[in-house]
């Protein structure tokens, strides 16, 4: 995700911003800038690619400035460009921005201010703000910024310079993480704390709703208007842990990230009230002459995908076909003018699913899709375009960009059984609903992740383990064993629970746990059957059922409880169980969790 450094003081203030940008490069960016001011000027400089291409464009440079701004975008709205990189300007060139996140009613507010002839130079959301806190000025660079604040909506780090006011920064946050780092006689204002470690250990980490005036010396913080105090916090992390915030693992923190990756998804893409949805780059009246989608995908991307077959068969009442990119290569598949291809990928160059679509898409009516990195191959090749928020994922093994994958999808399916006249505004209100308690039902769960822990040290020893699910848990019971064989190098199978009697029930002893993925749906009942004959055999049995869900009890040997939803936004819950019950198990096992043997993070060998 998007890098975020800011410095004011006595020092020349380049090669600090410049300093902290490397070290937020493990973010993952595109595009890198850096804005100063000098003389009453702000100096800008803005290059495509890595924060060398900058360095090159400034080194000629007298850079004089005690106070400036840098950032490491990471594309979200517009391609990965120098257009596109931050920091934006307003129209006077006075007022200097870079932001980390998502402004959600950024569209309506270009619209306001395209009719009082402001002009914009990029296709970012971003910009905008530059141009909005123009518009009040007159009452002065604070005042004007809490009044731009209070017309956007969405989940934002904002950090501002005004040319008129040199002594200062302007912070506020909403959502991402901003931290302010207390020198002496100097101050840092970063996303995260290494990009100014070595030069303090001081850091203020501000809140939700919080907007900060940093000077030279003094830290001021208001949240909503009412001026509050911040603990200052000693740093003791290593660099290495800093990258990771304190962090034992990148999986660990990616994990603990989802929560967000799957807000950034879904913000800005509905109408609550109206029970609206609606996708940027997706052509609504191409989808309506659809009767057939094939979703192709590889790895935890075809578990999403095929979550996704569930949905959309539900609610849109079209028929889905999910296939894995290596197999769908070589064979005939059906594929005509009526049919709309899919494609679900975190990197967007997994070298399976771009050449299966390289054959097909001329063939199908309508493709999109689903991807995080903007600018990837995939997202290039396709009509459409579904961008998934989750950031750069560092890890190997896929767990915040599954997530906001699912996120993606949700929303889809909702939309197209919408399109298709299958569903109502209110259908659709109640599932917006449903999405928009995702986040907070995953920081609980995230807060309960000691009992995982003490689970994982039971089971870690064992040397196979089966998953089971029916319906639209079987996904999560695929990407739960995968997960496992991973990071932990134990073989697991998944299994649709229906199958048990058909293989798997031969394996029942009591070496190998059975985990369950058993929520109070509609096939409970089912499920609880196959428990049964497993218990009555004398295996093993981890369920992940819902807390309500009391009788549970009766049949697991452990279980691991999910919070209460509607029941097709379970699969939502259980991801999160089963990569800490992974993880978990990997780190006892010594094993290198970010980078386990053999795997790669973007496959783009055959
Ligand atoms: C590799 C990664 C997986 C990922 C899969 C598909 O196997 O290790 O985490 O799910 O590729 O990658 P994609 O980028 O297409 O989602």
């Amino acid at each position: 995700m998007c890098g975020i450094i800011g410095y004011i003081g006595e020092e020349k203030a380049a090669p600090r911003i410049i300093y902290g940008l490397k070290k937020l490069e493990y973010r993952g960016y595109d595009s890198a800038g850096i804005a100063l001011i000098d003389s009453g000027k702000i100096e800008r400089f803005r290059a495509k690619g890595r924060i060398s291409n900058l360095e090159e464009k400034i080194k000629r440079e007298p850079l004089k400035g005690v106070i400036g701004i840098g950032h490491t975008r990471w594309a979200t709205h517009g391609k990965p460009n120098e257009e596109n990189a931050h920091p934006h300007l307003d129209c006077t060139g006075r007022i200097t921005i870079i932001h980390n996140g998502i402004i959600e009613n950024y569209f309506e507010i270009k619209e306001e201010l395209k009719r009082k002839k402001h002009k914009f130079t990029s296709e970012t959301d971003t910009e905008i703000f530059a141009h909005l806190i123009e518009e009040y000025l007159s009452e002065g660079f604070e005042k004007a910024v809490e009044t731009a604040l209070k017309r956007i909506r969405g989940m934002y780090a904002m950090v501002i310079l005004c040319a008129d006011e040199p002594d200062r920064i302007i912070a506020a946050r909403q959502g991402s993480p901003l931290v302010i780092g207390i020198g002496r006689g100097e101050n840092y204002i970063a996303s995260d704390v290494p990009s100014f470690l070595k030069f303090t250990n001081r850091a203020m980490f501000l809140e939700d709703g919080d907007m900060a005036v940093i000077t030279r010396d003094k830290v001021t913080v208001k949240n909503r208007g009412k001026k509050v105090s911040r603990q200052v916090r000693n740093i003791k992390w290593s660099a290495d842990q800093a990258e990771k915030s304190g962090y034992a693992h990148f999986m660990m923190k990616e994990i603990s990230e989802q929560a967000q990756a799957f807000e950034d998804t879904i913000l800005g893409r509905f109408n609550e009230s109206r029970g609206e949805i609606k996708f940027e780059h997706v052509d609504a009246k191409e989808l309506k002459k659809i009767k057939k989608i094939k979703i192709v995908a590889c790895g935890t991307s075809y578990h999403a995908a095929y979550a996704a077959k569930y949905l959309i068969e539900k609610y849109a009442a079209v028929s889905v076909e999910v296939d894995v990119a290596s197999e769908l290569r070589y064979s005939n598949p059906v594929v005509d003018k009526e049919t709309l291809l899919l494609a679900v990928s975190q990197s967007g160059e997994t070298i399976d699913t771009i050449e299966a679509f390289k054959s097909l898409k001329q063939k199908a009516g309508y493709s999109i899709a689903i991807v995080n990195v903007v600018g990837s191959t995939l997202s290039r090749m396709l009509h459409g375009v579904i961008y998934t928020h989750a950031g750069p994922e560092i890890g190997v093994a896929a767990t915040k960009s599954f997530m906001s994958q699912l996120a993606a999808l949700y929303l889809f399916a909702l939309y197209i059984g919408r399109i298709k006249g299958k569903l109502d505004a209110k259908f659709v209100r109640r599932g917006i609903q449903n999405l928009r308690k995702i986040p907070g039902l995953i920081r609980i769960q995230m807060k309960e992740k000691r009992s995982i822990e003490r689970l994982a040290g039971k089971y870690s020893k064992k040397r196979d383990f089966l998953y089971y699910g029916r319906n639209i848990s079987y996904p999560m019971a695929l990407e739960g064993a995968l997960k496992l064989k991973e990071i932990s190098y134990i073989h697991a199978e998944g299994y649709a629970a229906g199958e048990m009697k058909h293989g798997p029930i031969a394996l029942v002893d009591d070496r190998v746990p059975n985990v369950f993925i058993a929520p109070k749906n509609a096939l409970y009942e089912k499920i609880v059957s196959n428990i049964q004959e497993i218990k009555a055999r004398s295996g093993t049995i981890i369920a992940i059922t819902n807390r309500s869900n009391k009788e549970m009890k009766k049949f697991a040997d452990d279980i691991i409880y999910i919070p209460d939803i509607d029941e097709d936004y379970y699969p939502l819950l259980e991801a999160v169980p089963l990569q800490l019950l992974a993880y978990y198990i990997g780190v006892k096992k010594g094993i290198d969790v970010d980078k386990p043997r053999n795997l790669a993070k973007s496959v783009t060998v055959e």
